[in-house]
């Protein structure tokens, strides 16, 4: 679930329920303006202390995040240009995924970065204003750099189903992957109101586990839920074995970035008593197929004890000229035609891929 550190302390019913789950992401607190609120001067008090709480009790978390239009500070007002804004972004990556590295199950690298109109183009953030279309490759790159172990995610909002936004998804998570950007999943934020159909979130959690992808629900609330869609949820993510993680934004309907308008939308009533849904969601996952969970188990599997960083060549001619990344260059160790991701898996470079002909890899 999404919680504050600071509401983690005590003993009090809220930190009771909190023990209960085992993935917790910052709501706000890992988010560019509060871990870098002037530029250079870091701070990551809220952070270390959701991490904390998260490893006493047995928990993992997920990092929100890294690139996004809002929530970012003074970088939003910076203007500057590509090179400068790449720095920037280095910068922070670097900083805050070097800061948590190891101890992040997922980040998310990007927020939102799609447009609701304009054909579901890249939003004119000012990010991409100032860096361009590749901005979201080199956040991808940076962030593996800087924490191999965390697994990489886009996350955005009105994608849940398969609609014209998540199509564009797909579309650019096939460029990136022919382009061997270490992207690990996509979050498919799903900020519901009651009635969703199921078929339509599990048909869009499986086009993604087609391409390799793993698929996390990452901010669930459900306006006006009952226990019916509750189930058609967790059930949607537990019928497709790359769907790895399912988050509540919240825990209760007290405490709700939606106040009011949520309307019942997460698990726990505002007096912090469990619905009907969360005893349906325990039966559920006590009688999941045994062949997903096994496929599942297999595919996260990947994970690499100590991981290989790879980088194309042609991203490192990139860096040595200042380029694309603005990262120092690396050693170049060359395997040929193949590159091992950010999962360990061995991807082909496709003959017509800029970076076809061999690869960097930073040692550790
Ligand atoms: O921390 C300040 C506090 O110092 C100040 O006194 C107070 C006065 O308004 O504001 C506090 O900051 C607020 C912050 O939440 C922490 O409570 C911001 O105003 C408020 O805008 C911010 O809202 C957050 C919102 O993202 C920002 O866009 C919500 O809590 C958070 O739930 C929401 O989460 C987003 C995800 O990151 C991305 N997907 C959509 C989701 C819902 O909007």
């Amino acid at each position: 679930m999404a919680s504050s550190a600071g509401s983690l302390k005590g003993t009090g019913t809220y930190v009771t329920l909190a023990k209960t789950l085992n993935l917790l992401v910052c709501e706000n607190d890992m988010k560019f303006q509060p871990t870098e609120p002037s530029q250079g001067k870091f701070s990551y008090t809220g952070g270390d202390g959701l991490y904390t709480f998260a490893a006493a009790n047995g928990m993992r978390i997920r990092g929100h995040n890294f690139i996004w239009h809002s929530q970012s500070g003074w970088a939003a007002n910076v203007n500057g240009t590509r090179d400068q804004m790449l720095s920037i972004m280095r910068t922070h990556i670097d900083s805050v995924a070097g800061h948590f590295k190891g101890k992040v199950l997922e980040w998310d690298v990007l927020n939102e970065i799609t447009d609701d109109g304009n054909g579901n183009a890249l939003r004119k953030s000012f990010w991409q204003k100032a860096i361009g279309n590749d901005y979201a490759d080199s956040a991808f790159f940076i962030a593996h750099r800087a924490d191999p172990y965390g697994k990489l995610y886009y996350n955005d909002y009105g994608a849940d189903g398969v609609n014209g936004k998540s199509t564009a998804m797909v579309n650019l998570a096939k460029g990136w992957l022919t382009n061997k950007v270490t992207i690990d999943g996509i979050g498919l934020q799903c900020h519901l109101s009651s009635g969703f159909k199921k078929e339509d979130i599990s048909a869009n959690i499986k086009r993604f586990g087609d391409m390799g992808l793993r698929v996390s629900l990452t901010e669930i609330d459900i306006k006006g839920s009952n226990t019916a869609d509750w189930t058609n949820l967790l059930g949607a993510c537990l019928e497709n074995f790359n769907c790895t993680s399912f988050v509540t934004w919240g825990i209760y309907d007290g405490g709700t970035w939606l106040g009011s308008s949520c309307n019942g939308c997460l698990p726990y009533d505002a007096s912090y008593q469990p619905k009907p849904a969360v005893q349906a969601m325990i039966d559920l996952m006590n009688n999941v197929d045994p062949a997903v969970v096994a496929k599942r188990k297999d595919f996260i599997k990947t994970d690499l004890a100590v991981p290989i960083i790879a980088f194309p060549r042609e991203l490192r001619r990139a860096n040595l000229r200042g380029g694309m990344l603005g990262v120092d260059a690396v050693p170049v160790f060359s395997t040929g035609s193949e590159m091992v991701d950010g999962l360990g898996r061995n991807r082909a470079i496709a003959p017509n891929s800029p970076w076809a002909g061999g690869l960097s890899v930073l040692p550790q």
